[in-house]
């Protein structure tokens, strides 16, 4: 293998980058970056991968959520708090059902560039580029806000960093009332055939920690805490370089602009530049795969990603669609069964069922997004696999942007609030709605 180093991607093809209309603008921008302080530190990156390893062993699950795109302007307190608030309720559905810590990973504080299908699209007979995130350029539809600015980098180190700062201090104390499950809104239930159980399932939570709390755990750290860990889809990779070093003490690189990065479904190329950068960087890596990906490619992927088979190292994303999983899961499970390598499994439900109205409003149905969880904990039972985390585009906010649900949104509430910059994210009451579901999965013999 030829020998790797923070920029050897530079010498391969690199899908999705911007288009910048003065690139030597960007090597002092990267320099600063480098020059900050690093985000995330080592030890807190290799906490991650131990603990991603017990999951992989099924001693813990993930839950893996945030935006589809995360602006700037969601750099702000009461934004974050209901995005920290959600995640951690569901991860408290999800632990009590399985009986099994859950590991939460945010899709936060830095997830702020996206792949997109074509480079460029026609807003009121107007050409002009696409939205690539606000690392890239601006959303608003003119053509000056959509030409990629390389200064958005440095703009985006400092909303990374205030957002994660916020989330540190939350997490470290004064958090711990969001535990407590009297403060869930459970009234979008109401009427709904499963309230009483979802009911009952929020009151033994409850229950639990009362119990907890009152033998003194919380005065002694265990629940007054909250690990919390950050991530983003890896993609502009003169920015991910910028946070890529060698930690004084440690062998090998890492990438401190977030503790876990994943590589998208649009640039997992085996030859490409994407893969030839994540191969050596040290962090805990995810790989988007989806029907495109044949198990040839699958084999080379961990081969080249997870070379040395390291426990928690790769987990591998699968987001086919809730009428494919059935054609392409087993078939990948296999394929790496037969590899004899171990990798965690997670089920990204979104990116496979994504559809556009008849008035192009691109949504997404909560039933199909629930086959395709529950198919995947059934495929993977029926392979003798196991299903070790999942991943959502969600926000703790009463958007309308998915249909369906106990609050029933059909079409005409999607110009309500709609507001995702890119994909369309569960809400507050969907989410909540959905970790109940999936406790019942688990919980399935
Ligand atoms: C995403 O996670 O927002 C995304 C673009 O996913 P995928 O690469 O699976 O399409
Ligand atoms: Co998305």
């Amino acid at each position: 293998m030829t020998p790797w180093s923070p920029d050897s991607w530079r010498s391969r093809p690199a899908r999705q980058q911007p288009d910048y209309a003065e690139p030597q603008a960007l090597a002092p921008i990267a320099r600063r970056i480098g020059s900050l302080p690093p985000l995330v530190f080592s030890g807190e990156v290799e906490g991650l991968k131990a603990e991603l390893a017990r999951a992989e062993a099924g001693r813990a699950f993930v839950l893996h959520g945030g935006d589809c795109a995360e602006r700037f302007a969601d750099c702000e307190r009461d934004t974050i708090v209901r995005k920290l608030k959600i995640l951690l309720q569901m991860s408290l559905i999800l632990s009590h059902a399985g009986r099994r810590p859950v590991v939460r990973l945010g899709r936060i504080a830095g997830q702020y560039a996206k792949p997109r299908s074509s480079p460029t699209e026609v807003v009121d007979g107007v050409e002009m580029p696409v939205y690539r995130g606000d690392l890239v350029n601006g959303l608003a539809a003119e053509p000056a806000q959509r030409q990629p600015d390389p200064q958005r980098m440095l703009t985006a180190y400092h909303h990374a960093a205030t957002t994660l700062n916020f989330i540190r201090a939350l997490t470290a104390g004064g958090f711990a009332d969001l535990h407590h499950p009297e403060h869930w809104r459970l009234d979008f239930m109401a009427g709904q055939p499963r309230q009483a159980a979802f009911q009952q399932m929020a009151e033994r939570i409850h229950d639990a920690i009362d119990f907890v709390e009152s033998i003194g755990a919380l005065r002694d750290g265990v629940l007054d805490r909250v690990t919390f860990y950050t991530s983003h889809e890896g993609l502009v990779l003169p920015y991910e370089e910028a946070f890529t070093t060698q930690p004084p003490r440690r062998s090998g690189h890492y990438n401190l602009g977030a503790h876990f990065l994943w590589i998208g479904d649009r640039t997992r190329q085996l030859d490409g530049a994407h893969v030839e950068y994540f191969r050596g960087i040290r962090n805990p890596i995810g790989v988007k795969i989806g029907p495109s990906c044949s198990p040839a490619e699958l084999v080379e992927l961990i081969e080249k990603l997870d070379p040395d088979d390291e426990p928690g190292r790769l987990t591998l994303i699968t987001r086919y669609g809730a009428d494919r999983i059935a054609d392409y899961l087993p078939k990948h499970i296999e394929t790496v069964k037969a590899t004899g390598r171990r990798v965690l499994w997670s089920c990204d439900p979104m990116h496979g069922n994504g559809r556009k109205t008849r008035d192009g409003v691109k949504t997404r149905d909560f039933s199909r997004i629930l086959t395709e969880l529950e198919r995947a904990f059934a495929l993977h039972r029926a392979a003798g696999s196991r299903l070790g985390g999942v991943h959502f585009e969600l926000t703790g906010d009463d958007v309308t942007e998915c249909l369906g649900g106990a609050q029933a949104l059909e079409e005409a509430d999607l110009t309500r609030s709609y507001t995702t910059g890119c994909d369309p994210r569960l809400n507050y009451a969907q989410s909540l709605e959905m970790a109940f579901r999936i406790a019942e999965m688990m919980r399935a013999p």
